[in-house]
């Protein structure tokens, strides 16, 4: 970048970002790391006898995979909640914490574990956040929707399994939830939503359908793009104070790397995965990808893509990551390609594509096709936003509506300008990936 890097302290609300940070969970990873999980909550500080609560659905119930956390927590006391429901409500992590109300009174529960996909963690996070705080849910999201209070507190020990390798949910500072009544989602964001620690086993994963591991794994991969591809960090603004530095600060050469281990890493055997669920190697790639994809992207920022999906999800209430794989290729790899070739074709070689003798463009125009040849290879995910939700012409002026109106704290990490014109050619482009 070619600026000044002697800019005094006092002209910082005018200068660019010296500055980065990486916040993370406490990460334990790899086969059979749920057999740690009582030493893990030993290291928390967590006494022998204590209580605790696992929150999961019922599938994760029925598969098992709760009875086997259950096990591993051989000297504490355990309770399961498993009435989480998908993309949950407001009124459905008021319902959990209800339930742990009921059963330890207003203290809650000595210790958490989030165990499924994002919205089972989310419901864990919101949980243990509102049980620390006093009062309902609602009192934690910002305003105008919720009452805007600061979260103070982090509570009682959390720890977070994923069973999917996408969402990055289980190292992220926010929880997510639907807010029905306005078709929106909302978030409650603070660095006391995050988990103590995040334990990722792959022989958590092995059980995920086809279509769930493509979905998430779109996602994973979105989350390792983008943030290769957001501004550099110190192209922004410096924050004017340390405690007001947005959470998508921008990429750094940290998140680079991570992206870069990621997309290789997702893009190499993402086809095993969904083909041959049972290929543990596999799996534990995957999920070694998704987490470092999350690093990046959740810390850089996600994009273009990200922004364009939440009303989409909001409105045709679609899966995330089948959203984010249908828009990717017009929004991240069409659009913002032309920001940057050059990093573009950098992309298109991580992602494993021959680029011998092609020029940059050339290059990023062949990463943009192989990425749809992958979508096309895994047989479960949609062409396009039409065969995803029917969406058509008359639906485009509201999302790219709502895109530029809400999504500011996403555009702003984008690497081209994006107005409401440009945002309506996006979603044209996006209509139809293949025929
Ligand atoms: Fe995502």
């Amino acid at each position: 970048m070619g600026y000044d890097r002697s800019v005094s302290a006092p002209e910082h609300a005018q200068a660019p970002e010296t500055v980065w940070e990486l916040e993370m969970p406490d990460i334990r990873f790899g086969r059979d790391a749920v057999e740690e999980l009582d030493f893990q909550f030993e290291d928390l500080g967590v006494d022998p006898g204590a209580r605790g609560l696992i929150v999961t659905d019922e599938t994760l119930v029925s598969l098992g995979h709760a009875e086997r956390v259950c096990e591993q927590l051989g000297e504490f006391e355990v309770d399961v909640y498993d009435d989480v429901e998908r993309e949950p409500s407001l009124e459905a992590v008021d319902d959990c914490i209800s339930f742990i109300r009921d059963e330890q009174g207003e203290a809650g529960y000595d210790f958490y574990v989030g165990l499924g996909g994002g919205s089972c963690i989310d419901t864990a996070k919101a949980a243990r956040v509102v049980i620390a705080n006093g009062g309902e849910v609602l009192d934690y999201i910002a305003e105008p929707t919720g009452n805007g209070e600061p979260v103070t507190d982090s509570g009682a020990p959390l720890v977070l399994m994923p069973t999917t390798a996408g969402t990055g949910a289980e190292i992220s500072p926010v929880a997510i939830l639907s807010v029905e009544e306005k078709e929106i989602k909302e978030a409650i964001s603070s660095d006391h939503v995050r988990a103590d620690v995040a334990v990722l086993d792959p022989t958590l994963t092995t059980t995920l359908p086809p279509e769930q591991t493509a979905k998430t794994a779109m996602d994973a991969l979105g989350h390792a793009i983008e943030g290769y591809t957001t501004h550099s960090y110190d192209s922004l603004l410096r924050a004017e104070d340390p405690a007001s530095r947005p959470v998508y600060a921008g990429r750094t050469p940290v998140t680079e790397m991570f992206s870069e281990k990621a997309i290789e890493l997702l893009s190499s055997n993402v086809r095993r995965a969904v083909h041959n669920g049972d290929d543990l190697e596999a799996r534990e790639n995957m999920l070694q990808g998704a987490l470092m994809g999350a690093i990046s992207g959740l810390t850089a920022g996600a994009s273009l893509c990200h922004a364009m999906a939440y009303p989409v999800g909001n409105r045709y209430h679609t899966y995330h990551g089948e959203t984010i794989a249908v828009l990717t290729p017009a929004s991240t790899l069409g659009y913002n390609a032309a920001s940057d070739p050059e990093r573009f074709a950098e992309l298109a070689r991580m992602f494993g594509v021959d680029t011998t003798g092609l020029n940059t463009r050339e290059a990023a125009d062949r990463l943009k096709d192989e990425y749809i040849q992958l979508q096309r290879d895994l047989n479960v995910l949609p062409s396009g936003l039409a065969e995803l939700a029917d969406v058509d012409e008359g639906d485009i002026d509201w999302l790219a509506s709502q895109t530029v109106e809400t999504q500011e704290r996403l555009l702003r990490c984008n690497p081209r300008p994006v107005t409401k014109e440009d945002a309506e050619a996006v979603f044209r482009d996006a209509l139809y990936n293949w025929e």
